[in-house]
């Protein structure tokens, strides 16, 4: 199962995302912001973060204005790797390099298009594994050191 959210800076973005799932055939749950209200983004990096980091949700997007909050947020949750993308290249090495289960968009730096082209860059893309999963363990020692 994939989640998804955003913060009010991404409303427009993650409608468009959401909309591309569906296309896609891919089965989602939109975790909200639902309108335009202002809210605050480590809220919504919980919705998914917290699930992902629990294995009951194998991979999410979270979008906030720039990306950068949400993703500062999500990498809190033990176990997610969140990977901000402003184009398509970045979300295709976020899978093959860093095994991303969370891709992150910025709804006041990406276009709709732009972010659809993201997404299924992310989407299309395999982790690599070998030196690569070596790094990620690195990072799972870093965690275990310093998460309790
Ligand atoms: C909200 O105004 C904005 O700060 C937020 O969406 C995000 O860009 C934070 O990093």
């Amino acid at each position: 199962m994939m989640l998804i959210a955003s913060d009010h800076g991404a409303l427009e973005l993650k409608e468009s995302i959401a909309a591309f799932l569906t296309e896609r055939g891919i089965d989602f749950k939109d975790c909200g912001a639902y309108d335009a209200a202002s809210v605050d983004y480590p809220d919504y990096a919980e919705k998914v973060a917290g699930p992902v980091s629990r294995g009951e949700a194998e991979r999410g997007i979270l979008l906030c204005g720039t990306g950068i909050g949400i993703s500062i947020a999500a990498n809190k949750f033990p176990g997610v790797r969140a990977a901000l993308a402003t184009d398509a290249f970045m979300a295709e090495m976020a899978k093959v390099h860093n095994n991303a289960n969370i891709l992150v968009l910025g709804g006041r730096t990406t276009s709709p298009e732009k972010g659809r082209e993201i997404v299924a860059a992310w989407l299309d893309a395999s982790f690599e594994g070998g030196r690569h999963q070596g790094r990620l363990d690195k990072i799972t020692a870093i965690e275990q050191r310093f998460c309790r």
